[in-house]
């Protein structure tokens, strides 16, 4: 029999929602963790802002849902809200029980003992966090837990790049994956009796994006090939404030800079935020970033600017360090003057349809974090909610998985990966071209502000790439580029063909052919799924495992 890895639990990713889960799931279990790079590269890592939950007993869960499903323009599922933030405390107290240093404030009179820091949308102080870089602090503590644990078995350079499910039956159960070794160059096969998709977001779909490299959408790409739904593709969020200079990447200026006070002003020095929403710079985010829009289009300005230097340099190189030193790499002193900023991509709300258990349609398949669709977010996610639904879903994936791992057989000798019928590529530079062309008419056409014309501009091109790139992929040997390439590919297509189905506008998605919202018919999710005879849509290419 080949070497095949063989566990109990195959956790895809190694954000907040990998890694919450691997450490919850039981010690008598064997877990198997793989990420596509370093461990601790993912959108996580970067968070800034913090984790919402109530912690001051002023505020209340009541109110926390409240604020979320008015965020969400109608399409939260009340019962995943309600669920998601009682569970909130808890989850930052396992968070503290794991060793993640928050910032405290013994000063302000907050019982929690935490500083609690507002942001958009939210009618209370109450995202905890760890100064500005609250990501890092939870990813660097769950990684140092899991490496001092020695009961979970982690991959580093191991890219999923497909579900198997039990072969000959129609509606088998997942039991593991192809995963590609960057450093060996190979496809290996690890099996799994349960396996969580913990991905992320897809952030790199479009060309400019606050999200880091891995934001490849490989989990909702995965799971879909697979045979799950995904829900909501149409709702990408924009974050408003991302700095506006040619290096810095989208380099994200958080929106506790705004909870604290600061200002977005127009070129000329000029607030506008009180035009658009009454809430001003706190408004939820799909608000602000089309306020944003709309300024930058109607005066042909680069970028609007973010003015917190009225406040003392102190509090802000106190509260923002990270932000703080980064600008001026960039050349800006925040503390000092406004910063340029601009909206770019920042979260995906739609992903792979998961029930409150993290279940996805496939049988032992659960998907977790960023690239689920709990039915949390609606229309619009309300910020510092993501990190928490990580947490919180991970949990409850974890209560599933245990309460019925114990009846499954160990997965069967599964096919190697079929290379026989392929060659290394020639013609690299296709992908590289295919991938730029991609993310550039995303952001041109699948926008902030998108038309039924642009979007079916979109589509087109979509298709054409898409089977160019399906045909490579059946002719050459994966690379890391080509796998997740096909991945945006499929992901834009996914993007794309929500955005067209939604004939109106709400939360995140606007389109100027149907401005209003639909009031006529009760609010709807857009879920896509496989056609009854269960062909495969358009353009995918399901490779062949050796049988
Ligand atoms: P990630 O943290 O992105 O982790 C995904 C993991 O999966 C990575 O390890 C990646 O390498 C791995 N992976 C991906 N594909 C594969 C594959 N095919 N095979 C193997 N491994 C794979 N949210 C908040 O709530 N509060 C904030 O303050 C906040 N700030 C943010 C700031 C920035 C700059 C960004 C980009 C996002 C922010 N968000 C914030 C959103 C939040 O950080 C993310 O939604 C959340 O971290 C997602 O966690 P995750 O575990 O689902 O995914
Ligand atoms: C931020 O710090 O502005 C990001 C918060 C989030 O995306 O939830």
């Amino acid at each position: 029999m080949p070497d095949q890895n063989s566990c109990d639990v195959l956790i895809i990713g190694s954000g907040a929602a990998g890694l919450a889960t691997a450490l919850r799931l039981s010690p008598r279990l064997k877990i198997h963790l793989i990420s596509k790079g370093r461990l601790y590269e993912g959108s996580t890592r970067y968070a800034q802002g913090g984790v919402s939950a109530v912690l001051d007993p002023r505020d209340s869960t009541a109110s926390h849902a409240e604020d979320t499903i008015q965020a969400g323009a109608g399409l939260c599922d009340p019962e995943v809200v309600r669920m998601t933030v009682e569970r909130a405390p808890k989850a930052i107290g396992w968070l503290i029980d794991e060793g993640v240093q928050f910032t405290r404030d013994d000063v302000n009179n907050n019982a929690s003992g935490y500083h609690l820091t507002r942001e958009g949308g939210h009618s209370h102080r109450r995202i905890i966090h760890a100064a500005d870089a609250t990501g890092r602090a939870i990813e660097d503590t769950l990684i140092a837990r899991l490496e001092e644990t020695h009961r979970i078995e982690f991959f580093e350079d191991h890219l999923a790049l497909d579900i198997i499910r039990e072969p000959g039956r129609p509606n088998g159960r997942c039991v593991g994956a192809y995963v590609f070794d960057r450093r060996e160059h190979r496809v290996k096969v690890f099996r799994a009796k349960a396996v969580v998709l913990a991905t992320g977001g897809a952030g790199k779909v479009y060309l400019y994006t606050s999200n880091p490299d891995v934001s490849t959408g490989d989990g909702i790409a995965m799971a879909w090939r697979a045979g799950c739904r995904v829900g909501n593709m149409e709702f990408i969020q924009f974050h408003p404030t991302c700095l506006y200079h040619p290096k810095a990447k989208s380099f994200l200026i958080t929106e506790a800079v705004r909870g604290e006070g600061g200002r977005l002003l127009l070129p000329d020095g000029s607030r506008f935020m009180h035009n658009f929403d009454a809430r001003g710079e706190l408004a939820p985010r799909d608000i602000v970033a089309r306020a944003i829009d709309h300024e930058m289009k109607r005066l042909g300005a680069d970028c609007v600017y973010l003015d917190i230097s009225y406040k003392s340099p102190d509090f802000v190189r106190q509260h923002f360090p990270t932000v703080y030193e980064r600008c001026l790499e960039f050349g800006y002193d925040m503390a000092r003057e406004p910063i340029p900023v601009v909206p770019a991509v920042h979260y995906l709300c739609g992903g792979v349809v998961t029930d409150t258990s993290a279940r996805t349609d496939v049988e032992g398949l659960y998907a977790v974090g960023e690239t689920a669709f709990t039915g949390l977010h609606g229309a619009n996610r309300m910020a510092s909610n993501s990190l928490l639904e990580c947490l919180v879903f991970g949990e409850a994936a974890v209560e599933h998985i245990d309460s019925y791992i114990d009846g499954i057989p160990p997965p069967p000798e599964l096919p190697e990966w079929d290379e026989s019928r392929v060659t290394d590529s020639d013609e690299e530079v296709v992908v590289a071209h295919n991938w730029d062309e991609l993310r550039r008419f995303m952001w041109d056409y699948v926008g902030i502000v998108r038309t039924t014309k642009r979007l079916q501009r979109a589509q087109h091109r979509v298709e054409l790439l898409q089977r160019e790139i399906d045909e490579y992929y059946g002719n050459f040997r994966v690379t890391n580029d080509l796998i997740e390439l096909r991945n945006l590919m499929l992901v834009a297509a996914l993007i794309i063909e929500s955005a067209l189905g939604r004939k109106e506008s709400r939360g995140l998605h606007f389109t100027a052919d149907h401005p209003d919202t639909d009031t006529d018919h009760p609010p709807r999710n857009t879920i896509l799924g496989h056609s009854p005879d269960g062909a495969w849509p358009t353009g995918t290419t399901v490779r062949q495992a050796r049988s």
